[in-house]
């Protein structure tokens, strides 16, 4: 392993944190929340999703987000695209990486993005011949690779073909993720163990929702695998609106003073992170 102790978080707040608040949050507060993130030295923000505003108003105004974002030297902002449509949008605003997202459960893919695993992968084609025409990357989520609100445990064979599939269409990292946060250490080993027999631990990220207060001891069960990206959002907002039971993503301070204290070198300054965190936090009303 090249650099064993370096992690990096993806800072998914601006995106996963908001995208289940009712109450609408203004486009300019999520613009002051993506400048105190870049303020405290991420360098992978997941601003918004370019995903139809019926089904997420939260994220209607994801065009002024992705124009209007802080740009950084070293910072990349990403959207979350689930069609070609949405790819040629945030590209044009400016994104600079891609998210797609699928499921390792049937029921889920229909629930959150209306097609099966295989119509999800097959939108995606175009997606990644854009983004590679603009040469900017592309990750794969893997949502409900645990368990699935619909259909309980999901059978880790099952997230290893959807991420073999993501990966054969052209994605440079998958991100596993427990969607409901219901995943214990020894069923996250267990998938785990079986999508490494498949991609390379260095393609790898995990992304915990913290639902069971359990996303660190999963995080260390990843650790362990090699994996050295996770995700987490600042004030530990977060869910899916189409994932019942989904709680906030691991709080982005729990998950730094968390790696900080086991060695590991995150590059972010914690002062900075917790203005942020508060800011964040203050503007739902937490
Ligand atoms: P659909 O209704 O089947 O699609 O939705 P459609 O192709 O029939 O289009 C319906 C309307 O949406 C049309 O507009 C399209 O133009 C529009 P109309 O003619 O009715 O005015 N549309 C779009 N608008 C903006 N951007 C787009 C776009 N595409 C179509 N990209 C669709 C299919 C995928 C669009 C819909 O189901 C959708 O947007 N789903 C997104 C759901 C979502 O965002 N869920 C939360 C994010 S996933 C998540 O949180 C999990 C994750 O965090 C990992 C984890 O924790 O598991 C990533
Ligand atoms: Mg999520």
């Amino acid at each position: 392993m090249a650099d064993d102790k370096k992690v990096t978080i993806v800072e998914v707040g601006p995106r996963d944190g908001l995208q289940n608040e009712k109450a609408l949050i203004a486009t300019d507060d999520k613009l002051k929340l993506i400048s105190l993130l870049a303020d405290a030295g991420f360098t992978r923000i997941e601003a918004t999703a370019f995903v139809s505003p019926k089904w997420v108003p939260q994220m209607a105004d994801h065009d002024d987000v992705m124009r209007r974002s802080t740009r950084r030297n070293g910072l990349v902002l990403s959207a979350l695209v689930p069609n070609e449509k949405g790819a040629l949008s945030a590209i044009k605003a400016g994104a600079q990486a891609l998210a797609v997202f699928t499921s390792a459960s049937e029921t889920f893919a229909e629930k959150n993005i209306n097609c099966t695993i295989k119509e999800s992968i097959d939108r995606f084609k175009p997606v990644i011949a854009i983004a590679e025409q603009h040469g900017i990357p592309v990750r794969g989520y893997v949502s409900c690779a645990v368990d699935c609100p619909f259909e309980g445990a999901i059978d880790p064979s099952l997230v290893r073909s959807v991420s073999e599939r993501l990966i054969a269409v052209g994605c440079g990292e998958i991100a596993v993720a427990d969607t409901i946060g219901s995943a214990t250490p020894d069923r996250v080993d267990a998938m785990l163990a079986e999508v490494l027999q498949a991609i390379p631990f260095d393609s790898i990220a995990c992304h915990f929702h913290d639902t069971s207060g359990l996303a660190l001891t999963n995080v260390d069960i990843a650790l362990g695998h090699g994996i050295r990206v996770f995700d987490s959002a600042a004030g530990g907002l977060g869910g899916c609106p189409y994932a019942p039971g989904a709680a906030g993503n691991v709080a982005t301070g729990r998950l730094v003073r968390h790696l900080k204290s086991s060695g590991y070198e995150i590059g972010l300054n914690e002062e900075r992170l917790a203005t942020a965190e508060e800011y964040a936090r203050l503007r739902v009303g937490r």
